[in-house]
């Protein structure tokens, strides 16, 4: 793809990624933040890491279904944006929520397990967001890089159970996100089912080929 395709591509994906908080920004300034801002702001922010966070996963998936190319062009731009939209969800509990107590932030890691599991999943997607610039494709090698970045579904699946755990009785939207994960999941199960299979099946016909020591003359 061409650098003006790609930006071309991107550019959208910029505008959607950043919408939602300058969304925020606006109904901070112009107090639209309803009765418990706090928890509006942690709960819109967590909302949006899920998603962008699933976004990001599904573009490989999208690519096998397309057989296109583009979505994973898409795919480091939304993790990144995932990781930005985690880190500040956790900024906010640690700035508006404990005001930077540690003793009372460990207390609360430990306690309830939905802030563990959301404490899991960042602290998954961190080392993917460190490892996400091409020098650290080369300096990793492509097979080890791919292999660690697999950590993203392991990451979806923490914040997937952070957010059925918080939920309060008569939401469901939770288990949608839940059920979209386990769609992408799903059909990269599937992929990597049918490409082994094939491996398996184009090696034993090499051997096939093959002449054997006996047959040789
Ligand atoms: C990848 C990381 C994370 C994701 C995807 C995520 C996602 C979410 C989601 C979807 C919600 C619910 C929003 C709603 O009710 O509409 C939420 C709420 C929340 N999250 Fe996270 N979260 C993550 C990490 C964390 C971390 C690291 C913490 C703190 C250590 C945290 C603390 C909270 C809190 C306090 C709430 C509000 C719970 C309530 O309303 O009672 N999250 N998060």
């Amino acid at each position: 793809m061409t650098r003006r395709g790609r930006i071309v591509l991107k550019l959208p994906v910029w505008a959607a990624c950043l919408a939602p908080l300058a969304l925020l920004a606006w109904r901070a300034a112009t107090d639209q933040l309803g009765a418990n801002p706090i928890s509006f702001v942690t709960n819109t922010l967590g909302d949006w890491t899920l998603r962008i966070l699933l976004a990001s996963l599904a573009m490989t998936p999208l690519g096998i279904v397309l057989g296109a190319a583009w979505p994973v062009t898409l795919r480091r731009l939304l993790g990144l944006f995932a990781f930005a939209y985690a880190c500040l969800h956790f900024s906010v509990w640690i700035v508006l929520d404990f005001f930077f107590d540690w003793a009372r932030m460990g207390e609360d890691i430990l306690k309830r397990p939905y802030i563990t599991l959301g404490m899991l999943a960042l602290l998954t997607l961190t080392p993917l967001a460190v490892t996400s610039t091409s020098g650290m494709v080369k300096r990793l090698g492509g097979r080890a890089w791919r292999r660690l970045h697999r950590l993203a579904y392991a990451a979806g699946v923490l914040a997937a159970l952070h957010f059925i755990w918080l939920a309060k009785v008569g939401r469901t939207d939770q288990y949608w996100h839940a059920a979209v994960l386990a769609l992408l999941l799903g059909v990269r199960l599937v992929h990597w089912g049918v490409r082994a299979v094939r491996r398996r099946r184009a090696a034993a016909a090499a051997v096939g080929a093959t002449p054997s020591a006996a047959s040789r003359p």
